[in-house]
């Protein structure tokens, strides 16, 4: 699971759009889940678009099967990240805790969303969670 950028303050940010979880509580939860039903998720956030991409790279190195992904404001910025999705050819799912269509414009367009193999819009924090059951699903069925 990727997060990036501001979603480290999640908890205190804007708890009216982005919900009361603060990250650690999320990726403590899904972990534990996952482990549950024998699968290993690594957690990562950054404020950084390299270290995102980087991290994308890995997951090509490191035999990752799927990634779920809050590229955070990358989601309207970044080619970059789009295009290193593309070069690991990791199925993925885009990830919103809010919902971004009803929110300013500039965060309609999603750089992710028509490469995504799904995506999770406006559900808060339990769209991580309907987000990693997709995956073990989609894992477990392929
Ligand atoms: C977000 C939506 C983005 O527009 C915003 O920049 C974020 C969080 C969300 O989870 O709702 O940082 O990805």
């Amino acid at each position: 699971m990727i997060n990036g950028p501001n979603l480290n303050l999640l908890g205190s940010r804007e708890p009216n759009v982005y919900g009361m979880d603060d990250l650690k509580s999320i990726e403590n939860r899904l972990t534990k889940k996952a482990a549950d039903l024998n699968f290993e998720l690594g957690c990562f956030q950054t404020n950084a678009e390299h270290e995102m991409i980087e991290k994308i790279h890995d997951a090509k190195k490191n035999n990752v099967c799927f990634i779920l992904i809050n590229p955070g404001a990358y989601t309207h910025t970044s080619i970059s990240v789009r295009d290193a999705l593309l070069s690991v050819s990791i199925p993925f799912y885009e990830i919103h805790l809010s919902n971004t269509f009803s929110r300013e414009e500039f965060r309609h367009k999603s750089y992710f969303s028509d490469i995504a193999s799904g995506c999770i819009i406006g559900l808060g924090s339990h769209g991580y969670e309907l987000g990693l059951i997709a995956a073990i699903k989609k894992i477990q069925q392929s």
